[in-house]
């Protein structure tokens, strides 16, 4: 039995305000509601296809076959939901421009979840498919839907999923990416979260301040407000980042090039130019801003950074399936 082979491209998402901590960490349910711009630069397409000759799971991804520790787990979902014990074969690509170290699990989870739910016969609503890929990838919860996302944290595997705020944004918003390395962290996001939650002796106020930024920014956004929701952005990413400094042991994700990129930025903003920085469990800075500050901003970075390692993003579309055969 051979099923059809079902290809789905999901693109990533930048969190602004960020998912940081789970309070399941097997169901992958979050201590806090999240929300996020799904971006139209980066995106993974990935095939499936179960096969009953297969053994085991293959996975090759960029070409490269990979280890199939957490991609079996999570088809074992999937497999149970749809009644079969085949073996799937996965192959997936990462277009991300010049290979800048920008791969996330949010879009290869959602890509995931769509192809092999689809392969495997299920039919899921989108609130669902959000659901599944939560399973994967905590952030994978928000790349099922376009535009700006909101995670509704919830208490349970039910009640935990994304929602559209809005797929496809009049507001002419950016999200420039710096580039300020390529290569791979040293803490995985995972490892990361799991220390603040134990350790950090701030982590309920990061929780408390997350709702209250998720409250606020979502007026903001409705408002087309881009002072207020790079404010609130901003701050948030700082708090994420300021409870690693708490935990024990301490870490951060920050190095000399992301401190250059987040001082530009704020000397962008004493000029008058409305931008924001956001990062996330790695070294790279994100700005957010509208069209027509972009140039000035690629400009001044460009004082501090190669303009090959400025990549700018549109918002971008939830997950769509491309090719079934
Ligand atoms: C900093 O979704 O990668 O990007 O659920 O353990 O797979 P797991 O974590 P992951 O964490 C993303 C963290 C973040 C913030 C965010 O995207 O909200």
């Amino acid at each position: 039995m051979k099923t059809p082979r079902v290809t789905a491209r999901a693109h990533t998402n930048i969190a602004l305000v960020k998912y940081w901590g789970k309070r399941d960490e097997d169901l992958i349910i979050p201590m806090n509601g999240s929300l996020s711009l799904t971006l139209d630069e980066f995106y993974t397409e990935t095939t499936v296809q179960f096969d009953s000759k297969q053994q085991t799971d293959h996975l090759i991804l960029d070409g490269v076959t990979q280890p199939t520790t957490r991609v079996t787990p999570f088809l074992d979902i999937i497999r149970n939901q749809a009644g079969i014990t085949a073996g799937a074969v996965v192959t997936s690509t990462n277009h991300v421009p010049t290979a800048a170290g920008l791969a996330s699990s949010a879009s290869a989870y959602a890509a995931l979840a769509a192809a092999a739910s689809k392969a495997a016969g299920l039919t899921l609503n989108r609130q669902d498919l959000s659901r599944l890929a939560r399973r994967g990838s905590g952030s994978a919860t928000r790349s099922v839907f376009g535009g700006f996302v909101e995670w509704q944290a919830g208490t349970n595997d039910a009640t935990s999923y994304a929602v559209p705020i809005d797929e496809h944004p009049t507001w002419p918003i950016r999200m420039v990416t710096v580039v300020v390395d390529r290569a791979e962290k040293k803490i995985g996001s995972r490892a990361g979260m799991q220390t603040v939650v134990k350790t950090s002796p701030f982590y309920q106020e990061w929780v408390k301040k997350a709702q209250a930024d998720l409250a606020a920014i979502k007026s903001a956004i409705a408002a087309h407000d881009i002072q207020q929701t790079g404010a609130i952005a901003e701050s948030n990413a700082m708090a994420m980042h300021a409870l690693n400094l708490t935990a024990t042991p301490h870490f951060t994700y920050f190095t000399a090039g992301s401190l250059t990129a987040m001082h530009c930025v704020e000397e962008l903003r004493a000029k008058g130019i409305p931008c924001y920085y956001t990062m996330d469990a790695g070294p790279n800075v994100k700005v957010l801003c509208e069209e027509q500050h972009v140039a000035a901003i690629l400009t001044a970075l460009q004082a501090h950074f190669d303009k090959n390692d400025l990549l700018v993003a549109h918002p971008g579309p939830g997950v769509q399936i491309i090719r079934e055969n």
